[in-house]
């Protein structure tokens, strides 16, 4: 056991999708894991290991900004020697070519945070996805069908920002979208040496006017899911 979860060594695969809500994970498990089997519900942070495709994989909620998926990514890696980390979230695009529904690979995260910065404050340390992760997601989504942007995110520290006119501005940049998640995993992934990912399905715009029904949605989460199933055991 660690500090926030509840499962002996061995019970989670190497291999783990995260997203932020727990009620996903139990989700995901039910609807794409084979013999899903419930290894954590504290806080009722739900985790799950079963197989996909016949090979073992977890998935796990991590809850809502770095703070929070600092705190499993980091007992996930360094107590349950997790290899494998892919982020399935959602974000608000920033640009107006990157449309509600569709796929962002964050393919490096800039942050408002300062967890990085505690750690090298003479540095600007780029936060960057794992290549083999990036790359294999990539193919897969297009080979889905599935509309795919690869670039820079934001990693917000709040979801309530003072900041939202320069968090458009980044958008002019090529900035494709903020969420609040991916810099600290990346971060943790680089300091222990594992891979990671995150991908995340458009759920808002901050510069235009669309909306999605919830059916739709669950859709393009569906397709989210299984790219980063596919991608993990690829
Ligand atoms: N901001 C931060 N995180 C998000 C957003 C947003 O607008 N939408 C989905 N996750």
């Amino acid at each position: 056991m660690s500090i926030h979860i509840a499962a002996p060594k061995g019970d989670i695969a190497d291999k783990i999708l995260l997203p932020g809500d727990p009620l996903r994970a139990k989700f995901i498990a039910e609807n794409f894991l084979e013999n899903p089997v419930l290894f954590n519900d504290i806080r009722n942070m739900f985790g799950y290991t079963g197989t996909y495709k016949g090979e073992r994989v977890s998935v796990m909620g991590t809850g809502m900004g770095m703070p929070s998926i600092s705190i499993y990514a980091h007992e996930l890696i360094t107590e349950y020697d997790v290899k494998k980390l892919i982020r399935v979230g959602t974000a608000g695009s920033l640009s107006k070519d990157v449309h509600v529904r569709e796929l962002v690979l964050a393919q490096a995260a800039a942050t408002t945070s300062r967890i990085i910065k505690n750690d090298w404050p003479e540095y600007d340390l780029p936060q960057i996805a794992d290549f083999d992760l990036l790359d294999k997601a990539y193919h897969i989504s297009k080979d889905m069908g599935v509309i795919t942007h690869v670039g820079n995110v934001l990693s917000a520290d709040l979801f309530y920002s003072d900041l939202f006119d320069k968090n458009i501005k980044l958008g002019t940049m090529g900035v494709k979208a903020v969420e609040m998640e991916a810099a600290a995993l990346y971060y943790l992934a680089a300091k222990h040496q594992v891979q990671a990912l995150s991908l995340m399905t458009i759920s808002d715009s901050l510069v235009l006017d669309e909306d999605t029904t919830t059916e739709e949605r669950e859709k393009t989460f569906t397709d989210m899911m299984r790219v980063g199933l596919e991608t993990l055991i690829a």
